[in-house]
């Protein structure tokens, strides 16, 4: 079977910056350590006033046609992921492929454009979607362009204001990819929830400590989907694992769970049974409250241990450095997990030709998934292209009175008009509403 998966990919973060411990904390009368260690976050994106979902979009896959050298014609099918769209019936796609008809011959009336929504999990599910059309033998040798956008801004005081974030994530999916090939099995999890929702508002209803236990519960069951199909999972197969991160903190528990998961009935347990004994097995407890505390007990013990630090060092830490300056992009954040873990990959010179991904989705409401990718032969070109760290160096560090307006200038309830922060450089910004009250977008040379 002909290997098909993500050729290319590449990252636009708004072009503001919120410092989390120097600017937020003191605000909030709160610890820096709680951000930078508890969170595991150091800074927000944000979008600046001229930037929206489409212009991070439509300037996230105009680099990546660019480099690739990619044509409309080349492309059968925009699809956006977002939980940040404008419209109800107007796609995002069809905004971002006018966009970039400005600045390329041809265009994409032949295209298949489409919006995808489930929360965070929608840009795996368009990535997965793009797949199968390919698969199904339907692209005419034309590949798809999968756009994950988002503004992720909670209400002024919510608890999520500390996990804000702005940025767009392009992936130009083909047959035989030069980045990752992606697996035909997959793992679901899957539940009716309400943990996080915007029911036809902008900022999300949160219930945040509830959302943090059924991203756990649904993972959980995703990994145990996923195992059921693909059999089981070793640590020593994986190479990495990137989540969906809407904090790194949320990771760290995430994999804990993984990895004792993982390493049950293997040579792992049996060796780490003489430090912190054996995994409790819940038929030698009499009631589920005893089953619960002899396993919080070994987790904590667990997690002390050097076997599972040095595994999470090398296998989770890694996916985690663009997030922590960015927060979460929502839709995109498991895509900069992946690009994360390749770049530390490529800065160590580590050879990932062949190695596996297991990639764990996430989006409120509820559903995981995870698949497993295997890293292509052309993953280090691809990376090496990136500008991630520029584009982080060159944001626009706000004070907290810049922050304050920033917000209210995105807030749709208020009609704030702000002086933009930064100049915009070959890139499409917002240029005002039509008599339709459809957004205009123009290209700034
Ligand atoms: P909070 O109440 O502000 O924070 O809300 P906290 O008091 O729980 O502290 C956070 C962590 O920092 C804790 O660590 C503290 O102990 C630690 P933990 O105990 O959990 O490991 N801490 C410190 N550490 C070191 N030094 C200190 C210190 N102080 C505290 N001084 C919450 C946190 C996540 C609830 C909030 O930010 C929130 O509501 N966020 C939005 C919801 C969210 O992100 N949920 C994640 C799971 S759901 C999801 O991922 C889906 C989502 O992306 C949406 C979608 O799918 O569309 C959100």
């Amino acid at each position: 079977m002909t290997a098909v998966g993500i050729d290319a990919v590449e990252i636009w973060t708004g072009n503001l910056k919120l410092d989390l411990p120097g600017t937020f904390a003191p605000q909030k009368g709160e610890d820096p350590e709680k951000y930078t260690k508890g969170l595991g976050l150091n800074a927000s994106s944000f979008p600046d006033s001229y930037e929206d979902i489409v212009t991070m979009g439509a300037n996230a896959a105009h680099r990546l046609m660019e480099r690739k050298g990619l044509a409309p014609d080349d492309i059968g099918r925009i699809d956006v992921a977002t939980e940040s769209a404008f419209d109800n019936s107007k796609p995002v796609s069809t905004y971002v492929a006018g966009c970039l008809e400005q600045v390329f011959d041809g265009d994409f009336h032949h295209a298949n454009k489409g919006e995808r929504k489930f929360a965070c999990i929608a840009g795996t599910q368009s990535l997965d979607d793009a797949c199968n059309w390919i698969r199904a033998g339907r692209n005419r040798g034309r590949g798809a362009l999968v756009i994950a956008t988002d503004t992720a801004l909670y209400a002024r005081g919510d608890a999520g204001e500390a996990t804000q974030g702005a940025g767009a994530v392009a992936m130009y999916i083909s047959e035989d990819p030069d980045l990752v090939e992606l697996s035909t099995g997959q793992g679901y999890g899957s539940a009716d929830e309400t943990d996080f929702l915007k029911p036809n508002q902008q900022f999300p209803s949160v219930d945040g400590k509830r959302s943090v236990q059924v991203y756990l519960a649904r993972m959980r069951e995703a990994l145990e989907d996923y195992e059921s199909v693909a059999g089981d999972v070793h640590p020593d197969d994986v190479a990495f694992v990137p989540f969906h991160t809407p904090f790194p903190g949320m990771v760290r528990k995430a994999a804990m769970l993984a990895y004792r998961h993982v390493i049950r009935d293997t040579s792992i347990e049996d060796e780490l049974a003489e430090e912190i004994g054996r995994q409790p097995r819940p038929e030698a407890f009499d009631s589920d409250e005893a089953y619960r505390d002899a396993m919080r007990e070994y987790m904590d013990a667990l997690k002390e241990t050097a076997a599972y630090q040095e595994w999470y060092d090398a296998t989770i830490d890694p996916t985690l450095s663009i997030s922590r300056e960015v927060g979460n992009w929502y839709t995109g954040s498991v895509h900069i997990a992946r690009v994360s873990a390749l770049k530390r990959a490529l800065e160590d010179g580590r050879e990932m030709t062949d190695e596996m991904l297991l990639v764990g989705s996430y989006g409120s409401g509820a559903q995981a998934e995870i698949h497993a990718e295997t890293v292509q032969d052309g993953w280090e070109a691809e990376i090496e292209a990136l500008n991630v760290e520029e584009q982080l160096e060159d944001r626009y560090d706000m004070s907290w009175e810049d922050y304050e307006e920033i917000h209210d200038a995105h807030n749709h309830d208020m009609d704030v008009d702000v002086e933009e922060f930064t100049t915009p450089e070959s890139e499409f910004v917002f240029d005002g509403w039509g008599r339709m009250g459809e957004r205009k977008y123009r290209y700034v040379e």
